[in-house]
């Protein structure tokens, strides 16, 4: 193997090894909340949207829950003043699970969007999604499941 084949080699090699580490970057940005159930609700904790770096709190924009004996995640999107809206991860036009792309909500079975208002952004799903009522006070969400 000569020097030029060698570089080749490594410089696509090296392109594959970034490629993948950025890829893996974006897939890690939904973050798991840990999730109480009690009754009806499902109580998440303000905290679970604060991520900690050097002394200093930024905030995710949503998190999302996977809870025992509901088929479908629920992402909880944090808005403007203090606000919380929910919704279940369930597409509306043939009931596959949604992919979280950010603000953006992806089925892969036939390719609807959803906003993070649970609106349709693009079909063959035509009605929004199921939205929880939200309700909060100082440290936590309280999603009514029922
Ligand atoms: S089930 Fe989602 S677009 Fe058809």
């Amino acid at each position: 193997m000569d020097r030029k084949e060698f570089l080749k080699i490594c410089g696509f090699s090296c392109l594959g090894v970034f490629g993948l580490s950025g890829m893996m970057q974006s897939c890690g940005t939904t973050h798991y909340a840990s999730t109480n159930v009690q009754g009806n609700r499902l109580i998440v904790s303000k905290k679970e949207f604060e991520i900690i770096k050097n002394d200093t709190i930024r905030y995710r924009n949503h998190v999302v829950s996977k809870i025992e004996g509901i088929n479908y995640p629920i992402i909880i999107y944090k808005n403007l003043n203090d606000t919380y809206s929910a919704f279940l991860l369930r597409c509306s036009h043939q009931g596959a699970e949604l992919t979280v792309n950010g603000d953006v909500l992806t089925c892969s079975a036939h390719g609807s969007e959803f906003g993070k208002n649970g609106e349709v952004i693009q079909g063959p799903a035509e009605q929004q999604l199921t939205a929880f009522k939200v309700q909060t006070d100082a440290q936590n969400i309280y999603i009514q499941l029922s």
